[in-house]
């Protein structure tokens, strides 16, 4: 079950009123369900219950230090993209042996940190990156395991931006020179080549798409292991995706109807690949980032405005995009929802930002209850990739974030204050 939902005509999270909390704490606000956080992490671990594997929580979905924390007594492993997220994965007591570092521009001092820690194994995207792995590693007495990133050019039907699997992105190394490479980085001194890692994009719901993927990585370890190299580990890497539209759904509401993403869950889409996975008898490793804490948070705003301009209805909110980038930057979609129904008629809107860019909104021409100025919203599904994008555009201080439960509501981060801009 999910931790946001109506009880009658109010949004509640886990048992707490929604209104109550905006009303409290002030918005634009961040919102995340303790119990939401664990409920995604345990259906993934669920579904690997008979696998050896490790999940790694990708950080950069959102790295609050409390959620952090509640992901590390989960006991699941934390995957790292620079020496900031390396040092809050530690601090927030993920064991070193399940921290893993990804990242196609590794600096020298972020290696060396990573590997003073002795975590789990870098996933390497280049011959010049292995070979400077390899100078670092030698240099301070190390060894190094590494996992090399391989572009098995797969088309993704996912936004260009999160798009990462084809061979015009800058991401891994070559299928073509993947068996070569290997080879070479099995004998290069400091290095111990573990396995495979591959990550062909976000927000991917096409369960055929990771198939194709989760073939190609497989036959590439046989091949790999034909050729006398010893590999252990596969790491599919993150990107499965969420259900964005209609995910509260009331008879006040309007209703999204079918979408690309109705349905999906990320554990139909593990159950699907995992048996093939499971063929190349590796320790299964796994980087998800959305799938675990996407639903798992809102933002809450408030309606400063409503204006008709021409036959537009605008509805203008205290957040912006620079608390919510995903819908300017990819268009993503985002069911906004009064925290409070009535049995008001719904209207044709656009749910802007206060700033001063005309690609500041949440959504346009978008069917949703009238709401007027004081009214709360909530902008669902936003605990991915949402603070962490946030700014200080426009001399707006960066929001607050909370996390509920069960009936306590615990700030997990200070709004702002002018000074700190
Ligand atoms: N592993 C690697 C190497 C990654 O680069 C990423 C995400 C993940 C795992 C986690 O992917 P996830 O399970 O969250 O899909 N800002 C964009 C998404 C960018 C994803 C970047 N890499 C968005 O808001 O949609």
């Amino acid at each position: 079950m999910e931790q946001f939902r109506y009880q009658e005509n109010e949004l509640i999270c886990e048992g707490t009123k929604l209104q109550d909390i905006a009303e409290q704490f002030g918005t634009p606000l961040y919102v995340y369900s303790r119990q939401s956080i664990r409920d995604h992490t345990r259906w993934i671990e669920q579904v690997f219950r008979e696998t050896n594997h490790l999940s790694c929580y990708a950080i950069k979905a959102n790295g609050n230090r409390e959620i952090l924390r509640v992901l590390a007594q989960e006991g699941i492993g934390a995957d790292a993209g620079s020496i900031g997220e390396l040092h809050l994965a530690l601090e927030a007591g993920f064991p070193p042996e399940k921290i893993t570092f990804s990242g196609v521009g590794k600096r020298d001092d972020e290696i060396e940190f990573a590997l003073r820690q002795n975590i789990h194994s870098l996933n390497v995207e280049s011959e010049e990156e292995v070979n400077v792995i390899s100078e670092i590693a030698e240099r301070i007495w190390m060894k190094a395991r590494i996992l090399l990133r391989v572009n098995f050019d797969i088309e993704t039907p996912t936004h260009k931006y999160t798009s990462t699997g084809h061979k015009h992105t800058k991401f891994g190394i070559e299928r073509e020179k993947a068996v070569e490479v290997a080879k070479w980085a099995s004998t290069v001194p400091g290095i111990e080549l573990r396995g495979i890692h591959s990550h062909i994009g976000s927000q991917i719901t096409d369960a055929e798409t990771f198939l194709q993927a989760a073939r190609e990585v497989v036959e590439l370890v046989n091949e790999l292991r034909a050729n006398g190299l010893e590999i252990s580990e596969l790491n599919f890497g993150g990107g499965f995706g969420v259900q964005y539209h209609d995910y509260v759904s009331h008879p006040l509401l309007p209703n999204d109807g079918e979408q690309a993403d109705s349905g999906v869950t990320t554990v139909k889409l593990l159950e699907s690949v995992l048996p093939v996975l499971r063929e190349s008898k590796c320790r299964i490793l796994i980087q998800p980032g959305r799938s675990i804490i996407a639903h798992a948070g809102i933002l809450l705003t408030k309606v400063l405005y409503t204006k008709q301009s021409g036959d537009k209805i605008f509805v203008i909110v205290d957040a912006g995009m620079n608390d919510l980038i995903r819908p300017s930057l990819y268009q993503s979609y985002h069911q906004i929802v009064p925290l409070q129904l009535s049995d008001s008629n719904h209207v044709l809107v656009d749910v802007v930002g206060p700033l001063c860019e005309t690609g500041d909104f949440f959504a346009h021409d978008r069917m949703m209850p009238d709401v007027k100025r004081g009214d709360y919203l909530a902008i669902l599904c936003t605990g991915a990739y949402g603070f962490v994008l946030s700014s200080n555009y426009n001399g707006r201080q960066r929001p607050a974030e909370l996390m509920v439960d069960g009936s306590e509501c615990l700030l997990i981060k200070n709004r702002e204050t002018i000074n700190q801009l």
